[in-house]
């Protein structure tokens, strides 16, 4: 019988990951079956439990249960763990033993597409971070450890980016004298390398409240939602920027919880590929 992989969520219908993970079993030679759960809004934990106690090897989590996963884990002991511990979010389960163990491949899949498909490395960067919602959370520690020169986190409530600073801050794992909180008005007049939105903003087709004058000659502007130019890519675009829309992320945290799971990375580019051929307009990290 093939290993029992699936994604849990609310909604989960149009997730991609069972097409995306089926693509990396037939092209690893690896025999898993991924399939979907609908699990009910106050019945995560249930859902999750029953999956793994009818024999499942493994969990993808999307939203809105992300931080539902984070409390039912335990930590793997391994460099890599503390992005799930951070990010107070987790976006994979593995089952070790009798053991839960739980991690975060968001930020992984954010850096793998910046730095191996986009060839835009990250230390020494300018960066700058829209939003400070869940989605911002899961990439600050992956994108710190990669020591870009700076880390702007800019956010419509101020308030919420200072408390991602001060969280980031309180864990000590990293270091953080790089990282700021700023409101979009005070960003005038400062200019960056990387300029990545993790707003919800694009799937609304609105975007932050971003001067200009931001994007660095040659900047690469990302943005976290997939299959569809937002407002915030066409804004780029038109002043100059390099942009990029959130699929290679999308796959790229999928090769990682796989990775996790099977031992052996997939190679992600003709599955981005193929799904590039497909639309959509949803969130890199859902
Ligand atoms: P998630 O956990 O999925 O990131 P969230 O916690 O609701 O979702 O956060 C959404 C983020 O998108 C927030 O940072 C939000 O800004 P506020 O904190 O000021 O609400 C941001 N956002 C959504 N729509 C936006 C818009 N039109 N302009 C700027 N920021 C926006």
């Amino acid at each position: 019988m093939s290993d029992h992989y699936a994604v849990i969520g609310n909604p989960v219908e149009h997730s991609l990951s069972p097409a995306i993970h089926a693509e990396f079993a037939r092209a690893t030679g690896q025999d898993v079956a991924y399939t979907k759960i609908l699990a009910p809004l106050d019945g995560f934990e249930a859902a999750a439990r029953k999956f793994f106690k009818d024999g499942g090897k493994g969990l993808n989590v999307t939203l809105p249960f992300k931080r539902q996963a984070w409390d039912l884990v335990n930590f793997p002991t391994d460099a890599e763990s503390g992005y799930a511990i951070d990010a107070q979010a987790v976006n994979t389960i593995k089952l070790v033993g009798e053991e839960l163990l739980g991690y975060n491949t968001d930020g992984l899949g954010l850096i793998a597409d910046l730095e191996r498909n986009l060839v835009v490395p990250i230390p020494g960067k300018r960066v700058l971070l829209m939003g400070a919602g869940g989605a911002t959370y899961g990439v600050v520690h992956p994108i710190l450890v990669r020591e870009p020169g700076l880390l702007v986190v800019a956010n419509r409530t101020l308030d919420k980016a200072n408390q991602l600073v001060a969280h980031f801050q309180k864990g000590r794992r990293i270091a953080v004298g790089e990282l700021s909180a700023k409101p979009y008005d005070q960003l005038s007049g400062s200019q960056f390398d990387i300029v990545i939105n993790a707003t919800s903003a694009g799937l609304k087709n609105e975007m932050p409240p971003l001067p200009a004058e931001v994007f660095a000659p040659g900047a690469l502007a990302y943005d976290m939602v997939y299959g569809k130019v937002t407002p915030f890519l066409k804004f780029a675009g038109a002043h100059g920027a390099q942009t990029s829309d959130g699929l290679g992320m999308l796959v790229e945290q999928a090769a990682e919880s796989f990775l996790i799971w099977r031992g052996v990375r997939p190679a992600t580019k003709p599955v981005i590929d193929l799904l590039r051929r497909e639309g959509g307009g949803r969130r890199a990290e859902g």
